[in-house]
């Protein structure tokens, strides 16, 4: 039996055991999906035990996305420009890297949500890893615009030229969204964990507009419920997004695409 598992600090919430396991069963596919606790100055000595006890491939979580992509010999496109990686696949001596957050948004969006990105005005809230690792998915979906606002401006505009050679965005701050309208925001920052609301410019929201926070299982997040009172309709929190990545994980390491509706239900909190 093959193993896998998922290694993050803390990890006792993850729902990768969960979603990997039912995928197995799903696709009959032989194979153990653990969580692992890893110190946090031990991340790459805990991946290079479980590799040596015989392990195929890890998913990695907070606070280790970084270290991933260091550790890994033979990085992707994506794990190298997202300068993350949140999946690992052992073969020999090689470690490949992958990072699976930013098509896992997009195919939650356009599959799951029904929301084509093509010649659409899409936001990125936050200038962090989450936002790092989504651009190039979506950029390559062929926005009209795509735009990073962050709280420090400084932070987003780093992005922008980062990522020049890849996609054309537009950054900012939040006051510089002042007069303009997006059909897709995403929040993409950690301020809601805090509680805290962003300072959004009335009208942001496009008539039709979708929003979409990227944590999950929080119910109607400050964002959220920002977007609700705003008059959006279409709010989405970011479960899909979790189960989407975990089926290209799996695609990737298994050869074989699990279905994600029947997951994606179990696991769905109602907002509100
Ligand atoms: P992640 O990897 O989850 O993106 P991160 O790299 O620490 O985490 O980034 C956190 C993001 O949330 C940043 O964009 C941060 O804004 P700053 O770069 O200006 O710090 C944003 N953020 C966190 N708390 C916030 C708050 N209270 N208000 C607005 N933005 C916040």
């Amino acid at each position: 039996t093959d193993r896998y598992a998922v290694i993050g600090h803390p990890i006792s919430h993850s729902k990768s055991p969960q979603i990997h396991t039912a995928f197995a069963q799903a696709t009959g596919q032989s194979l153990t999906y653990t969580a692992i606790e890893a110190p946090l100055d031990g991340f790459a000595a805990t991946v290079e035990a479980f590799r040596r006890e015989g392990g195929r491939g890890v998913n990695v979580t907070l606070p280790f996305k970084l270290q991933a992509r260091e550790l890994a010999t033979h990085p992707s496109e994506a794990a190298r420009l997202a300068g993350a990686a949140n999946a690992l696949k052992f073969e020999g001596d090689r470690i490949l890297g992958e990072n699976f957050d930013g098509i896992g948004l997009v195919n939650d969006l356009q599959v799951n949500l029904g929301r084509s990105l093509k010649g659409r005005r899409v936001l990125l809230l936050g200038a962090g890893g989450a936002t790092r690792g989504a651009l190039l998915p979506i950029a390559q979906q062929g926005p009209a615009l795509l735009a990073v606002a962050n709280r420090s401006a400084d932070k987003a505009h780093a992005l922008r030229t980062d990522f020049a050679a890849h996609a054309a965005l537009q950054s900012g701050g939040y006051a510089d969204l002042a007069g303009e309208a997006f059909d897709v925001v995403i929040n993409a920052t950690s301020a809601g964990l805090a509680g805290e609301a962003l300072p959004l410019p009335a009208g942001l929201f496009a008539p039709g507009a979708l929003a979409y926070d990227m944590v999950y299982g929080k119910g109607l997040t400050p964002f959220l419920r920002q977007a609700r009172e705003a008059g959006v309709q279409t709010l989405a929190d970011g479960v899909g997004m979790l189960v989407e990545q975990a089926a290209e994980a799996f695609l990737w390491w298994r050869g074989v695409r699990p279905s994600t509706k029947q997951v994606i239900a179990a696991l769905t909190v109602p907002l509100a």
